[in-house]
């Protein structure tokens, strides 16, 4: 496979809005044929690389790659591998790529795919990078935003928890800013505000409208989607830090009373507290479904790096 042909998905913008509509047809239109989708990827190899935990986006790219008739390989722990012997990051990618028709990385350094897909052979996608960004949970939030409001402008945006570290929250800022008509309502303790550069870079810049606030009662009412987060322990240097800020928010049913009949309630998931179970059965609760899509927006995705005539 030749480099100058070659895809990677490292930031949610190296998709234009029209090819991430594209995406959202074609995994709507898996959910529904998924045998016409079942040998697409006969012979194709995706090697997942995690450096970091990972339940959903690991497994999740590796069912849509079984899925699509393919064939997975690699390590969900960097201790097992190489990278134990001291090897860079450089040469794991060189050999790697020689194995596999494309790869999946989460790193804890922030622009480690960045300098990965340099160095590869076959397509990158970025499955998380420190506190920096996570465009595949991006794809799976607005294909499940699609799905349950059937447009992705004119909404009213909550995103609620750890707005410093949530790499899930920065790209889906940045991908729904491209969209008309969307309002953010940040909603954080003092510490775990949004980054500067993310309000300079992509809300003032794009003149966003956004409010910020320490309340989660504030602008309940006016929400059309409430995106929770967890506070991303691993990122911080200081327990009591954690310990103090972890349950800041913690949504319930009684929250919700103030919230509208269709707002829809979303989390990335690994949830520790951030919702309280009593609100999973609520119909607004889209956060197990919001999983499950992950695999068919995936599948899409896997399909246009790699090139598959559909
Ligand atoms: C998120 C992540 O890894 O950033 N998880 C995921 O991929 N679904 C969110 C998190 O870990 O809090």
């Amino acid at each position: 496979m030749g480099n100058k042909l070659k895809r990677n998905l490292i930031d949610i913008k190296d998709l234009s809005v029209k090819e991430i509509d594209e995406l959202i047809k074609v995994a709507n239109d898996i959910t529904s044929n998924e045998d016409k989708y079942s040998k697409l990827c006969d012979g194709k190899i995706l090697a997942t690389l995690f450096f970091e935990p990972s339940t959903r986006t690991r497994l999740s790219f590796e069912s849509a790659m079984m899925r699509l008739g393919g064939k997975v390989l690699g390590f969900s722990e960097a201790s097992t591998s190489s990278i134990a012997k001291g090897e860079s990051l450089r040469d794991t990618i060189r050999v790697i790529g020689g194995y596999c028709d494309i790869i999946v990385m989460r790193h804890p350094k922030e622009g480690a795919p960045l300098v990965a897909c340099q160095k590869s052979k076959v397509p990158i996608i970025n499955a998380g990078d420190g506190g920096h960004n996570h465009p595949t949970q991006t794809l799976t939030d607005l294909f499940t935003i699609q799905k349950e409001k059937k447009r992705l402008d004119n909404l009213v945006v909550g995103l609620c928890g750890d707005l410093k570290f949530g790499r899930t929250v920065h790209s889906l800022i940045s991908a729904m800013s491209r969209y008309k008509n969307i309002k953010f309502i940040l909603i954080s303790p003092e510490e775990l505000k949004l980054p500067d550069y993310i309000k300079e870079e992509v809300l003032d810049k794009n003149n966003i409208e956004y409010v910020e606030t320490t309340d989660m009662m504030e602008y309940m009412g006016e929400l059309d989607v409430l995106y929770m987060t967890r506070v991303q322990k691993e990122r911080f240097f200081n327990e009591a830090d954690y310990i103090r800020l972890k349950d800041y928010f913690i949504l319930n049913k009684e929250k919700l009373n103030s919230a509208k009949k269709d707002l829809v309630i979303m989390h990335p998931l690994p949830r520790i507290n951030e919702i309280s179970i009593d609100v999973d059965d609520d119909e607004r609760a889209c956060y197990f479904k919001q999983a499950d899509n992950g695999v068919y927006i995936r599948m899409a995705l896997i399909l246009k790096l790699l090139e598959v005539k559909l």
